[in-house]
């Protein structure tokens, strides 16, 4: 790992910020300080951008998409070979459980093969026109890209919105968020060992006031990623229009599982409890309104408050179920909505179990379902971001789709059913970026485009999506008479 205040890597090289400025990194498991890293702001994120813009219209723009893709691709195999490393940085920086952080790792190579293999298959296309004339269409990079991320999955969005860029053939500026990073700045060790050209990838740690307001305001920038919490994605919007730049915003949601009463509840119950508790609930597509059916209501919620109660919490190193969230801050957000739920007689259903290893200064929140919650209260409307699974009864398809659609979010939904029509009438009628069917799949398939409607935000990432937006089509049309 770099030292610990030059955390600043822009034009390939590892600086401090000015006046030496850091910000303490603390480990969520025990709740103690065990790092520093850069302060950075806007000087610095200047710097990032001249120099990102620099290697837009040098290197990067003069590199085959060839040449591109197997720089990405190598990169993937060097991730690979240094997967326990990373997945132990990981899982201390973040508290996620280790064979969490070790498939989050296997994911954030995968996405550089899977892009590093795509650089050089984004085709263009041609249009019949006039007698005479030839046109074409070419996918051009859209020049400098800022990224701006969250703590929840350091690495895998690291290779969700940096592969994807770079493959397309622009030059990134990232923003990582100030409680988890160090995964990103040992991933971008990697990336100078592997040849990346300098500029190409620079990044800057930083508070999101400063850094994060300084990059997302940039005048120099020509496109916007971002994901993180619906409030900060308006300011990105909003500073992204002042530059007319366009942006890509991933803002979480508020995703259901819908259980019939003709579904395979031993299938269903296993993956209900997984896509809650994953990561501690910190997912942004966390399945975390479960809506059951009245007719087997009752049953259900026993057999799944069976599992919740079997849930394990502790610290990263034990590795269970779910380890500590993010910092004191998450903490009492997450305990906020559990407290105003038993305050407004909201029954707990079922808590899982904090274990004996997990040390007293960590942040610690036991996984839990609630129920049945009125689909107007808070907890079925707003994102916790913590293990906290809502049930909701409901009476049959078109009171499913009414409440799953009812809430300001739309990023995935799950449906659990044996009946093929009913599948397919409801994957078309949910309001969702992808729908599940017998299944869930939170934060997986680097393949399959994946992004929001409402506020869960817009634009898409992930599979051959990303790549068109982070390209623009550019017609060309030739007059050859
Ligand atoms: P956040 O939205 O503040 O942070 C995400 C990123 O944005 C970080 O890199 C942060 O430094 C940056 N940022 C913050 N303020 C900024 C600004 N004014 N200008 C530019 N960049 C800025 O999220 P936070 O505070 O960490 O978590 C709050 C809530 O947001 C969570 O409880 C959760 O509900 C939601 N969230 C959703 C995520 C998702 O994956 N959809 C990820 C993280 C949080
Ligand atoms: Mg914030």
């Amino acid at each position: 790992m770099c030292a610990d205040v030059n955390t600043i890597y822009i034009n390939g090289k590892w600086s401090a910020a000015q006046g030496a400025a850091t910000i303490p990194v603390n480990e969520p498991s025990t709740g103690e300080v065990f790092a520093h890293i850069s302060r950075g702001g806007k000087p610095e994120i200047d710097a990032a951008v001249k120099a990102a813009r620099a290697a837009f219209e040098g290197v990067w723009g003069s590199t085959a998409a060839v040449d591109r893709g197997r720089l990405l691709s190598r990169l993937g195999l060097k991730i690979a070979e240094h997967a326990e490393e990373l997945a132990q940085i990981e899982a201390r920086d973040t508290g996620k459980a280790l064979k969490l952080a070790r498939s989050d790792i296997a994911a954030t190579a995968r996405y550089f093969e899977y892009y590093g293999g795509a650089a050089d298959k984004l085709h263009g296309d041609t249009i019949p026109f006039l007698e005479g004339y030839q046109v074409m269409i070419v996918r051009e990079p859209r020049g400098v890209a800022g990224h701006i991320i969250p703590w929840n999955y350091p690495a895998q969005m690291f290779g969700r919105t940096i592969a994807a860029a770079l493959a397309a053939g622009n030059t990134a500026v990232l923003k990582p968020a100030e409680e988890a990073c160090l995964s990103i700045l040992r991933l971008t060790e990697l990336a100078h060992e592997t040849g990346i050209p300098a500029g190409v990838l620079n990044v800057v740690t930083g508070y999101g006031e400063e850094a994060g307001a300084a990059l997302s305001s940039h005048d120099d920038i020509d496109f916007l990623s971002f994901t993180g919490s619906p409030e900060v994605g308006t300011l990105i919007q909003k500073a992204a229009a002042d530059n007319h730049v366009p942006c890509v915003l991933e803002l979480g949601g508020k995703s259901p599982q819908i259980v019939f009463e003709d579904a395979d509840v031993e299938k269903a119950l296993p993956v209900i409890v997984s896509a809650i508790i994953q990561n501690t609930g910190q997912t942004c597509s966390a399945g975390s309104r479960v809506l059951v059916q009245r007719s087997i209501y009752e049953e259900f919620i026993a057999a799944l408050a069976k599992r919740i109660n079997a849930v394990q919490a502790g610290p990263h190193g034990a590795d269970l179920d779910c380890g500590p969230v993010i910092s004191a801050v998450q903490r009492d957000r997450v305990q906020g909505f559990l407290d105003r739920a038993q305050a407004d007689g909201i029954q707990v259903v079922a808590q899982g179990k904090l274990d004996s290893r997990a040390p007293a200064g960590g942040y610690y929140v036991r996984p839990t379902l609630l129920g049945p919650v009125d689909i107007a209260h808070e907890l079925a409307q707003d994102e916790v971001f913590g293990p906290v699974l809502v049930a909701i009864p409901f009476d049959d398809e078109n009171d499913a789709v009414r409440i799953a659609n009812g809430t300001d979010f739309g990023l995935i939904a799950g449906v659990w059913s044996e009946n093929g029509a009913r599948q397919i009438r409801m994957a078309k009628k949910l309001r969702v970026g992808q729908v599940y069917i017998n299944g869930y799949g939170a934060g997986g398939g680097i393949e399959l485009p994946f992004g929001g409607f409402k506020r869960s935000g817009h634009g898409r990432e992930k599979g051959f999506e990303a790549l068109k937006e982070y390209t623009v089509a550019k017609t060309i049309v030739i007059n050859h008479k």
